[in-house]
């Protein structure tokens, strides 16, 4: 993986490194190394006590690779859109969980539809943000709070470093984010709700589950 992520930062290309990985695993999930083949268990628990009300059922997961997340949603009966980058991880998610009324999407979080702005009254993001490198993760996560509702809620999780010094030294990916990162939800027009966290690894890094309003 990190020749293909090296050879494509190196291109000046960030996201370009995802088709070729989804690709060159043919279809065996353990080639991709952030496949767990279940949904986080950050967002089964938020969904079985939710922090705050989501008041619709229209659900959107941003790159939601093989599609775990996306398929738990919808069999709690949110109407769910994910999308990817990846048009190889789309499919596969799609044939995956078939059987689901999912609408899968291959799309670009930094180029969404206008249609997708403001009209999800929850936004799931898993692992998204600290796969992309620091210079675009700023417009990463305020595309994702753009594509929550007035009144919707994002449900984010993402390694968080305990200081900007940590998330510095970290190496990715993923790359570790600093708590200032978190700055960057707020300019969407998210109110922080909650960051939730075990104690830090020995690194210095944990991962964490914020949730925003918007
Ligand atoms: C570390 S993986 C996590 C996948 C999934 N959320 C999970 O937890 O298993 C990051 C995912 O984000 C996708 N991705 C990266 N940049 C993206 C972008 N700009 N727009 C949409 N998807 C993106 C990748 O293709 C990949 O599937």
């Amino acid at each position: 993986m990190r020749a293909l992520v090296e050879q494509h930062l190196g291109g000046g290309d960030p996201i370009g490194w995802f088709e070729p990985l989804y690709d060159q695993a043919g279809g065996r999930p353990d080639a991709v190394p952030w496949a767990h083949l279940a949904p986080h268990p950050y967002l089964t628990d938020w969904l079985d006590d939710p922090l705050v009300e989501v008041e619709g059922p229209r659900a959107i997961v941003v790159g939601c690779g093989l599609g775990d997340d996306a398929a738990e949603l919808a069999s709690r009966g949110f109407e769910v859109t994910a999308f990817d980058v990846a048009p190889s991880a789309v499919r596969w998610a799609a044939e995956r969980f078939a059987d689901l009324p999912i609408t899968w999407e291959v799309a670009d979080l930094l180029t969404t539809p206008e249609r997708w702005q403001g009209a999800f009254d929850l936004v799931v993001e898993v692992r998204t943000v600290q796969s992309l490198p620091g210079v675009i993760r700023d417009a990463a996560m305020q595309a994702i709070g753009g594509l929550a509702a007035p009144g919707g809620v994002v449900v984010a999780v993402a390694l968080m470093a305990t200081s900007t010094e940590v998330a510095r030294a970290h190496d990715g990916p993923p790359w570790a984010q600093a708590p200032s990162e978190l700055a960057a939800y707020r300019a969407a027009g998210l109110d922080q709700v909650a960051l939730e966290h075990p104690d830090p690894e020995e690194d210095g890094t944990m991962e964490v589950r914020t949730t925003w309003r918007r």
